[in-house]
């Protein structure tokens, strides 16, 4: 067999259930590894409250060396009830937040599919989610999440006030924009701009900028602009309507968490965060699930592994140029829900419920077939 050259990977388990999804991601790449002619070099590191308790910050300087050094970053998940109290600089999101912000990972792709093996999974009546395939676009290093100033302070008489801000340039606005209309082309051609521009300027200009970038560039995609209060509701109405969401940090944030319960639970959806290439054609990437740390569930062994798992298939072809892996693992994964293997979270009638590693073990059996 020949040996390619070495592609490095950073998993960062993190915190709650991060280390029990990431280790079933840890099992698939080392089965390519013995089983293709491809050779995955990975390191593993702390984050999050994990990182916390051992050096007292929630990244260390030597993780986030690492982290600008491999070809793809996957991070379980952050955070728990356990460091709900520290300083603001020391809790276990401001990682995460560090690694998006720094790495210049402005775009977070959220696909929500609707598996038709889960469709019974959903809240939702079947005929609203069946076959349902979206992608939201997120900004993901702009807006509330980092604007200034911010803080809390004190005002008059021990009143205190607390301050984020909210703001967006145009060149932020248009290049996430550009990411949106690009995915669009692939997919079905439509592309749903949310903010609020009914009251916010930031929402204006988000406005003005998605449509002037369409029309310079874009305008054979069907753009539609649409008030992120709006597309809450008609994400629950009529899914199918959309087909790629363009929005902001904070709202972006609410959508995707909506949106994933469209399609049955949270523990299906993976996130890819992507940055610009450099000048040598490199990308900056991160790779995550979307559902959080879910401490309530964390060491019981009965975590859905799935949205790890896709995340670790957008890694493969969106980092990494490996299409055809990135295929034969979703349709590994799609074999398993069809033999009615479900975690906790997705569980129905006539359905057998799996552990965590049982799940992945059964994915990787899918991939030897
Ligand atoms: C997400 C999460 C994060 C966010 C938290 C953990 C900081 O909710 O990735 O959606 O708000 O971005
Ligand atoms: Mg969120």
């Amino acid at each position: 067999m020949i040996k390619v050259k070495k592609r490095k990977i950073l998993l960062l388990p993190g915190d709650g259930i991060g280390p029990e999804v990431i280790k079933e991601v840890k099992k698939i790449i080392e089965w390519f590894n013995k089983n293709r002619s491809l050779d995955f070099e990975v390191d593993q590191d702390l984050v999050g409250g994990a990182a916390y308790d051992k050096f007292k910050t929630p990244i260390t300087d030597e993780v986030f060396f690492k982290a600008l050094e491999c070809e793809a970053v996957i991070l379980g998940a952050v955070g728990g009830p356990k460091w709900d109290n520290l300083d603001f600089s020391k809790k276990p999101e401001r990682a995460l937040l560090k690694l998006r912000k720094e790495l210049k990972l402005f775009a977070n792709l959220r696909p929500a599919i609707c598996f038709k093996q889960l469709v019974d999974a959903s809240s939702l009546k079947p005929e609203i989610v069946s076959g349902l395939d979206i992608m939201i676009v997120r900004e993901l290093t702009g807006g509330i999440y980092f604007g200034e100033p911010r803080g809390i302070k004190l005002i008059n008489n021990g009143e205190r006030k607390g301050i984020n801000t909210h703001t967006y340039t145009s060149t932020e606005i248009e290049r996430v924009a550009k990411v949106a209309f690009e995915l669009a082309k692939k997919r079905n051609n439509k592309v749903t701009s949310c903010e609020k521009s009914n009251v916010m300027e930031a929402g204006q200009l988000w406005k003005e900028e998605v449509q002037a970038l369409h029309k310079k560039d874009y305008k054979d995609i069907n753009l539609e602009h649409m008030l992120a209060d709006n597309c809450a509701m008609q994400l629950l109405r009529n899914p199918k309507q959309f087909d790629v969401i363009v929005t902001d940090n904070l709202f972006g944030d609410i959508l995707s968490d909506e949106a994933a319960m469209l399609t049955g639970s949270l523990g299906l959806l993976p996130s890819a965060s992507l940055g610009a290439k450099d000048k040598d054609g490199n990308l900056r990437s991160m790779y995550e699930p979307v559902h959080g740390s879910a401490p309530d569930i964390a060491g019981k062994g009965i975590a859905n592994p799935i949205a790890t798992i896709l995340s670790f298939s957008m890694a493969l072809k969106y980092s990494l140029n490996l299409d055809k892996e990135s295929i034969e693992l979703d349709n590994a994964v799609q074999k398993v829900l069809d033999d009615g293997l479900r975690t906790k979270d997705i569980i129905s009638k006539g359905k057998k419920e799996v552990s965590t590693s049982t799940m992945g073990d059964a994915i990787i059996a899918y991939l030897q077939k």
